[in-house]
């Protein structure tokens, strides 16, 4: 069977967009932030989108539209002959450990979303916003409900394939949530209290960089916000047509994803600091600090229900690529059908999500990783450490592995200035940074 094409450039960079752009720009983004001192987290997440994130995006894609095969057929194809194909399952591994919390989370978005139109939170419920977000997390079953329903939503896009499905969600609703988080940060800007917010966001507290956990959040961040390391984007590099041109595309994939996080991060902040919420409040914060925000605008209700609507679809083309990671690689393996391998991959993975969900109930004292939750210990190691591995690999295999002409062909750099300065980055820059901050998350080393 021939492998599914997108319908045209546009399509690409739209679903790419649509992946990169998502939960982890507004629920993730902030909270990480928050938990991280702010300004001086931001500095590192940019330094790190700018020298690791966007040149290893071009990377991850190229190999894709070279190979075209799934994470680790593509290793095997390029590498053959030797053992690189088995980092291609950390992209797998961190498939299922991310979207099974994404899941979650995403179900937490669809029950707002819900309130919003039945009109329940158009006013602070009794016990407060946050009151009303911990009964509903802790229930044991409530939050699962929500949970199976996005999967499905997912999963049903993902089974009618890549370009009925994936390409045609998403074309309204991303320029919809861009215009509508801007309003809500004039907004919020405007509140009493707001520049307290802003000052934390952009005024970094340099001795915050003296934390070795800083880097290792960052850098996970920037991995994640990218949708970077795990294949996602060389899935969908995959089916890219050879005349597509790929570095304008992935510096706009770039910019995009870091303009969202960043005017989330106004929305947020000031709305933090002038409802006297604590910023390291972890997962839960924008879920107590949007109502609130929206409670106090004008037609807020509205606003709201439109919000968490776009929130929803911008998720959904976030999971998309994520559950077509897994299912794009036991496709190929085993012979299987779309509808067949979406439907049992997606399945696994809300089994987990059920666990994630019970890791704010009955489970909430079952802590993996450190003193984390279900949640927290699967985003840790996803996140800070699977995607980087994953992206490490990639690196290596383009800067050492493959010779500099045909990697600088295969991103289309051949005849391009930048293309020594792209391929010095991959072969030293981004390799070296990475091993650094794993060295200094590890306690090796200090800096
Ligand atoms: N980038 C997505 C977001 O910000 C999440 C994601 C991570 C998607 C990894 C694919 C791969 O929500």
């Amino acid at each position: 069977m021939a492998r599914e094409k997108w319908g045209t450039k546009l399509g690409f960079m739209l679903a790419a967009m649509g992946s990169a752009v998502g939960l982890g720009n507004i629920w993730r983004f902030s909270f990480v932030a928050g938990e991280n001192g702010g300004g001086a987290f931001l500095i590192l997440y940019l330094a790190f989108v700018v020298l690791i994130g966007v040149p290893l995006l071009l990377t991850e894609v190229s190999i894709g539209r070279k190979a075209e095969s799934d994470v680790v057929g593509s290793f095997k194809k390029l590498a053959p002959g030797t053992p690189w194909h088995l980092t291609g399952f950390f992209g797998i591994a961190s498939a299922f450990l991310i979207l099974s919390f994404y899941a979650v989370v995403a179900g937490w978005a669809i029950y707002y979303f819900w309130n919003y139109v039945n009109g329940s939170f158009f006013s602070q419920p009794e016990v407060g916003y946050d009151g009303a977000f911990g009964q509903f997390i802790s229930h044991s079953w409530h939050p699962i409900g929500w949970t199976a329903l996005f999967m499905i939503l997912t999963i049903v896009i993902v089974l009618s394939g890549v370009k009925k499905g994936i390409e045609a969600a998403n074309k309204i609703f991303m320029p919809l949530l861009a215009i509508l988080l801007i309003v809500l940060a004039f907004f919020s800007l405007s509140l009493d209290g707001a520049s307290e917010g802003m000052k934390f966001l952009f005024t970094p507290d340099w001795s915050a960089l003296s934390n070795p956990s800083i880097y290792i959040a960052a850098l996970g961040q920037a991995f994640f916000s990218l949708s970077l390391g795990m294949g996602a984007m060389l899935t969908y590099g995959s089916y890219l047509r050879k005349e597509n041109k790929l570095p304008s595309a992935t510096l706009g994939i770039g910019l995009m994803d870091t303009f969202f996080a960043i005017i989330s991060g106004i929305v947020i902040f000031p709305a933090v600091f002038a409802f006297g919420i604590d910023p390291s409040s972890g997962p839960p914060l924008v879920f107590i600090t949007l109502p609130t925000i929206f409670e106090q605008m004008p037609f807020g209700g509205i606003i709201g229900l439109v919000f968490f609507f776009a929130l929803i679809l911008a998720s959904l083309s976030s999971s998309v690529s994520i559950l077509e990671v897994p299912t794009a690689y036991f496709m190929r393996v085993f012979g299987w059908t779309r509808f067949a391998t979406s439907v049992l991959m997606g399945s696994i993975m809300f089994v987990f999500g059920i666990a994630v969900s019970l890791g704010f109930g009955i489970w909430s004292g079952v802590t993996p990783i450190g003193d984390r939750n279900i949640l927290d210990s699967m985003d840790y190691l996803a996140s800070n450490i699977f995607l980087p591995l994953g992206g490490l690999s990639m690196a290596l295999l383009v800067g050492w592995y493959m010779k500099k002409a045909t990697a600088l062909e295969s991103a289309d750099l051949s005849t391009s200035p930048i293309g020594s300065f792209w391929y010095g980055i991959i072969k030293f820059v981004a390799p070296i940074l990475i091993l650094l901050i794993f060295l200094n998350s590890s306690g090796l080393l200090q800096f």
